[in-house]
């Protein structure tokens, strides 16, 4: 099956916190790594979301221009995801010309179908600065649920999209001062002639019952009170309006919500263009494909603050593209275009009882924590207590507790213990005598483990997959203790020493598989600590290119690729008898509570 795995894209306004990569990172790498493990063709995509006037404001703070400052953070935020272990097959940008040309070819043949309506409507704009002040630079009361601090694009007390004008008693973010409001023209998605192709959709998609049932429930809500919405912006940073009297327009450009989406499809045929086949993505994206590669599947991972974009505004766009509303109309040069299969939203982290927030001060980088507890550590916090589908609230007390007495002394003890054991008595894995009805008994339990593990990695249950592998690692150690390997001293003990540290060690590998997606980089140290060369679980790559297209031929930035080819099937793989095992180096290391209390300040 070919699986098309798209990441939400995030802001280009500096580096992530740990809240940004419990929501969207980690979860869709857990679910591509084990998607690949179980043989599908995955295709996993994002890149940094460059547009907008949330960063054209801060780089003006920075002092820098919006090109200079989406450089920067596109760089830094590249590296950080890199690190983490996302296995992107493509981490891009949309300020590409590649991402300029896609967006815009989208939006014409939307256009040319019918569903972008030119519209007068009103734009606010400070009375003092005579600029328009973009919505989410307005607040006010929510005219829906009367929230006192709705932003003028989105209320996120009752989760509706507004527009600024109906805000009760709107106010500048910036300043404070009344927005004036006057009469500008832009173009509208025909959201209500699409209405019925997004229900219909969205029904089969709730009939399927795979969807977290707040996401459908939300998604099937917002339809009726459907209306046109606003797709382009008075703003001079962002893709300009592909339409004769529009395009050479400085100050009308698209909505940065209306390019960002497109992200998923130009990320997916820039990858294609990159790989020298450049109609390979249309294997993921094209229906017509989908009998040849054995069906598709489309994954969205996100926060649930971007639902409305990937359950309505996306799949509109894409109904609209393929002429598939009320109006007819028929697809442009990319075709058909599936809609999304899942929508994968997750609840948010929070900073103990408040939300992450970089300007309060609230706020744990991911960059802090990979430089001082390596990937693996944050990986395992977020699988086993992020927000899946509840908040849940991030602190350091359980950070160490966690990472000390269920990664160090459950997990990081087996392997040590194992790996000592055999090393301290043959040397090398020894072959097994007759297998007693408490190995036999093991063994199943761990490759059991596979269809059960597996079987709620693909409906993205992380927390429950990982809480699955650690009851098994608790039956191996209690193996151990039954067994008692340690005190099978004798020479006439020898055989049954022999099979049961093989059956150990066979056990210990096969746990390391299921925890791969997880935790790819230990799984690596542990590989290598059983005797195996190499890495059993890929890594992802930064790598410096230049833009593909004549526009940005000479522009130099980072990109997130990668050979995933050499991953590991999601299956027992016998251990060879013979391969040699030396007492291995720690492989986890114990945190300090109190050291790690004090370096972040927390009592
Ligand atoms: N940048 C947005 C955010 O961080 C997410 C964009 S997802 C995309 O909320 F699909 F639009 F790209
Ligand atoms: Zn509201």
């Amino acid at each position: 099956m070919h699986v098309l795995s798209a990441v939400a894209w995030p802001y280009a306004n500096g580096p992530r916190h740990l809240g940004h990569i419990a929501g969207f990172g980690v979860p869709s790498d857990v679910f591509s790594r084990y998607m690949r493990m179980a043989g599908h063709d995955v295709l996993m995509v994002s890149g940094s979301d460059e547009h907008g006037t949330p960063i054209l404001v801060q780089a003006e703070k920075a002092g820098m221009s919006p090109t200079e400052f989406v450089d920067q953070n596109h760089r830094i935020i590249a590296g950080e995801l890199c690190d983490l272990g996302c296995t992107y097959d493509l981490y891009t940008r949309t300020t590409t010309a590649n991402h300029y040309a896609v967006a815009q070819e989208l939006f014409r043949k939307v256009w040319e179908n019918g569903y972008m309506v030119e519209r007068t409507t009103l734009g606010a704009i400070s009375p003092s600065t005579g600029r328009t002040l973009p919505d989410r630079y307005i607040e006010g009361t929510c005219p829906i649920c009367k929230a006192p601090d709705a932003r003028g694009d989105q209320c996120d007390s009752c989760g509706n999209q507004l527009e600024p004008e109906d805000l009760i008693d709107p106010r500048s973010k910036i300043n404070g001062e009344t927005p004036e409001f006057v009469e500008t023209r832009h173009f509208f998605l025909d959201l209500p002639a699409l209405a019925d192709a997004l229900r219909t959709w969205l029904e089969g998609r709730e009939a399927s019952g795979t969807w977290r049932p707040n996401v459908i429930r939300f998604s099937l809500n917002i339809l009726d009170d459907i209306k046109p919405r606003a797709m382009t912006r008075d703003i001079d940073w962002g893709i300009p309006v592909p339409l004769d009297g529009w395009r050479d327009l400085p100050t009308k450009r698209l909505y940065v919500w209306f390019d960002a989406v497109i992200g998923y499809l130009s990320a997916s045929i820039e990858w294609a263009r990159r790989t020298g086949d450049p109609e390979a993505w249309r294997l993921w994206w094209n229906p017509e494909r989908a009998d040849e590669v054995g069906g598709q599947v489309s994954y969205y991972f996100m926060g649930k603050d971007n639902i409305t974009f990937h359950s309505q505004i996306w799949p509109a766009e894409l109904l609209g593209y393929a002429g598939k509303g009320d109006k007819g109309g028929e697809p442009g040069i990319y075709g058909e275009l599936n809609l999304p299969t899942e929508v994968v939203s997750s609840e948010f982290l929070t900073f103990g009882d408040q939300a992450f927030s970089t300007s309060r001060g609230n706020v744990v980088y991911v960059r802090q924590v990979l430089d001082l507890y390596g990937p693996d550590g944050i990986r395992y916090y977020i699988c086993a207590a992020g927000p899946e589908s509840n908040d849940a609230a991030f602190t350091w007390r359980d950070f160490v507790q966690r990472n000390n007495s269920e990664l160090v002394a459950g997990w990081g003890n087996l392997v040590s213990r194992t790996a000592a054991m055999v090393a301290k008595n043959f040397g090398e894995i020894p072959a097994p005598g007759t297998l007693e009805p408490i190995d036999e008994e093991l063994r199943a339990t761990v490759t059991g483990a596979f269809e059960t593990v597996g079987r709620l990695l693909e409906r993205n249950r992380v927390k429950a997959a990982l809480a699955e592998v650690m009851r098994v690692v608790g039956e191996v150690n209690a193996y151990v203790s039954r067994t008692e390997p340690f005190k099978l001293k004798g020479e006439d003990q020898r055989e049954r020493l022999a099979t049961v540290l093989h059956t150990l060690v066979q056990s210990v590998s096969d746990l390391n598989t299921l925890f791969a997606p997880f935790l790819p980089h230990a799984a690596n140290r542990v590989h290598r600590a059983l005797g195996g060369v190499g890495e059993l679980a890929p890594l992802p790559q930064l790598v410096e290119v230049t833009g593909l297209d004549e526009a940005d031929a000479t522009r130099a930035y980072p990109i997130i690729t990668g050979d995933y080819a050499s991953t590991p099937r999601w299956e027992s793989v016998p251990v060879v008898v013979g391969t040699p095992i030396a007492k291995p180096a720690p492989l986890f290391a114990k945190l300090d509570e109190a050291e790690v209390l004090a370096h972040w300040g927390v009592g």
